[in-house]
């Protein structure tokens, strides 16, 4: 990219770019302080991302019965021995704290029945001992992004740039150390479609997941991991993207484009069972419908697949009409839509992509191997989650490694901007691409990691889609230096990026562990390890040839 460019004047200057309007980005734009200038950039609307369908809640330690050393356990015991311990505790133990912020924002959490109460209802998910979630409603991401975004707007040191696409990160050579420093990013403005260049003295991306690499998910069209694609361009390390975690149960109905149904549901009570009416999940773990979501999900292709359904049912008919329509009113009405009546009748569901357990490497303080780049939320890899995140426990990561990032930047107060010679994009003499490839190669690659890299994976297919991604990665940069860069093909060629970051990390793991089952290798092995994968580095490519 950096080769192809020619000289013009720069656009922005920030000290702050955050990449990601997010729970993750806006949550740190917010918290910075009002002397620093901040550039906040949104892909399409500012609400949109999957904060903002987010419906069971946030994890918190509040209970008289919990504690932290519980949620650690929990949060431990899902995470099938990658969660790093420290950063574990740290976060539940900031839990409390961050429910307080966001009730500081205008959060409105559901409270619990007793009319005089101000205590915070709470509720049970799959992995969690107690009942730890704090909710507003199933509307949870909605009441959070609502609050943080009417307050960044009026927040005058933020600049908001909505309908603007980052495409690759600016680094340069760091004079006092071997480490690259990250000085910008190109970023597109869809409505001209001009590349801008965005210089900042630091550069946060909070990008979100990489979901939509998957033909099924049950996230928005703007998770298509570019934050984690740009940054493994830039030479980040990419931690463990083989723990892709399918949600089990998205609801099953042609137009519903995997519409969630929360896991509160089986908190409160829902019972899975298959389309004759037979429980199931009994026979896979003693913890029933609320065992980790990798051991439900598993569960559930197991009995489609030995079965033959095209889906299994999940059913709360048998509580209270009412209960149901205070708790769940989102889901009630959604299944309404599609002349579902959950107070009735029970919902077809499926398992879908739903959270990228893996994503850029970050330490403690949310920094990344690049000097002054920063990864905050969904896209980055702390060690929280491990080998397969515990319900709830995201949006409170979100907020917690903003808090870091804050810490962290405010020990660099005499930070200068770098010159960067100002370099910028000329799409003048290029063509359009048609707009017909880009949407069949989309297709063509969500379809294979569907059914190639999918919830139980082999070595063949894994080699298989290996080889199919290269062919599309070839020709995806080709079409990037000879066509007119478009928000379309960014998106194209960072699921290509992820779909082979994805590939080669589920290869070098010889081992089943939580989210990530190979039939070739169905044990566990003794000693848990990260996969680490780097552009720079190809001992990972090494270890699955030489078999
Ligand atoms: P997002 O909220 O996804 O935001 C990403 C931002 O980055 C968006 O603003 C997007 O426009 C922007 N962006 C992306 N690429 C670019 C680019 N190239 N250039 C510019 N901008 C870009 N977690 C929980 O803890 N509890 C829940 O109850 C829960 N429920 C969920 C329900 C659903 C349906 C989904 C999909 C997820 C749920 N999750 C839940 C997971 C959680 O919502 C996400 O992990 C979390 O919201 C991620 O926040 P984020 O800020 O990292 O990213
Ligand atoms: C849900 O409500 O089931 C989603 C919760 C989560 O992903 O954390």
């Amino acid at each position: 990219m950096q080769k192809i460019l020619k000289q013009v004047e720069n656009k922005k200057i920030f000290d702050v770019l955050i990449i990601g309007s997010g729970a993750a980005g806006n949550s740190l734009a917010l918290q910075l302080p009002k002397t620093m200038s901040v550039g906040l950039i949104s892909k399409t609307e500012l609400h949109e991302g999957s904060t903002y369908y987010a419906q069971g809640g946030i994890s918190a330690v509040l209970s008289k019965i919990d504690s932290i050393n519980q949620h650690v356990e929990d949060t431990m015991e899902a995470g099938a021995g990658l969660c790093k311990e420290d950063i574990v505790k740290a976060v539940a133990k900031d839990s409390k704290a961050i429910i307080e912020w966001l009730l500081e924002q205008g959060v409105k959490f559901t409270k619990n029945e007793s009319g005089s109460s101000d205590k915070l209802h709470l509720t049970k998910e799959g992995g969690h001992t107690h009942p730890r979630i704090v909710h507003a409603a199933d509307k949870t991401g909605e009441a959070i992004q609502d609050s943080l975004i009417n307050k960044v707007k009026k927040q005058s040191n933020i600049e908001l740039f909505t309908h603007h696409v980052a495409i690759d990160l600016i680094t340069k050579k760091s004079k006092d150390s071997a480490q690259k420093k990250c000085v910008g990013s190109y970023i597109l403005n869809k409505k001209n479609n001009q590349i801008n260049i965005f210089k900042a003295k630091f550069v946060v991306l909070a990008t979100g997941g990489a979901n939509k690499v998957y033909l099924y998910t049950s996230n928005p069209d703007t998770s298509s991991g570019d934050g984690i694609a740009m940054a493994y361009r830039a030479g980040c390390d990419i931690a463990n993207m083989e723990f892709m975690q399918f949600h089990p149960t998205c609801l099953f109905h042609h137009k519903a484009k995997s519409f969630l149904i929360s896991e509160s549901l089986r908190g409160e009570g829902g019972k899975l069972l298959l389309p004759n009416g037979d429980s199931f999940m009994h026979k896979y773990d003693s913890r029933g419908v609320l065992a980790p979501r990798d051991i439900v999900a598993r569960a559930i292709d197991s009995e489609m697949k030995i079965n033959g359904f095209d889906y299994v049912l999940l059913d709360i008919s048998h509580k209270k009409s009412s209960f149901i329509k205070k708790r769940f009113p989102n889901i009630y009405k959604k299944c309404l839509e599609f002349n579902i009546d959950i107070t009735k009748t029970a919902m077809p569901v499926v398992p879908a992509t739903h959270y990228t357990c893996g994503g850029i490497n970050i330490d403690i303080n949310a920094r990344t191997n690049i000097k002054n780049l920063y990864a905050i939320g969904e896209v980055a890899h702390s060690g929280l989650h491990g080998a397969n995140r515990m319900a709830s426990n995201s949006l409170l990561e979100c907020i917690f490694f903003s808090k870091k990032v804050l810490e962290d930047i405010k020990k660099y107060k005499n930070e200068k901007h770098e010159d960067i010679r100002n370099l910028l994009e000329n799409n003048k003499d290029k063509k359009v691409s048609e707009e017909v490839i880009i949407k069949h190669s989309w297709k063509e690659i969500r379809t294979l990691m569907w059914n190639y890299v999918g919830i139980v994976r082999t070595n063949e297919r894994l080699l298989k889609a290996k080889i199919r991604i290269s062919i599309f990665k070839r020709e995806v940069e080709e079409s990037f230096d000879k066509n007119i860069i478009s928000s379309d093909l960014i998106e194209l060629r960072n699921l290509i990026y992820i779909a082979e970051i994805i590939i080669t990390s589920a290869l070098t793991r010889r081992e089943s562990r939580g989210l990530h089952y190979n039939l070739d290798y169905p044990k566990i092995n003794d000693k848990a390890e990260d996969t680490i994968i780097n552009i720079g580095v190809k001992n990972n490519i090494k270890l699955y040839q030489e078999k």
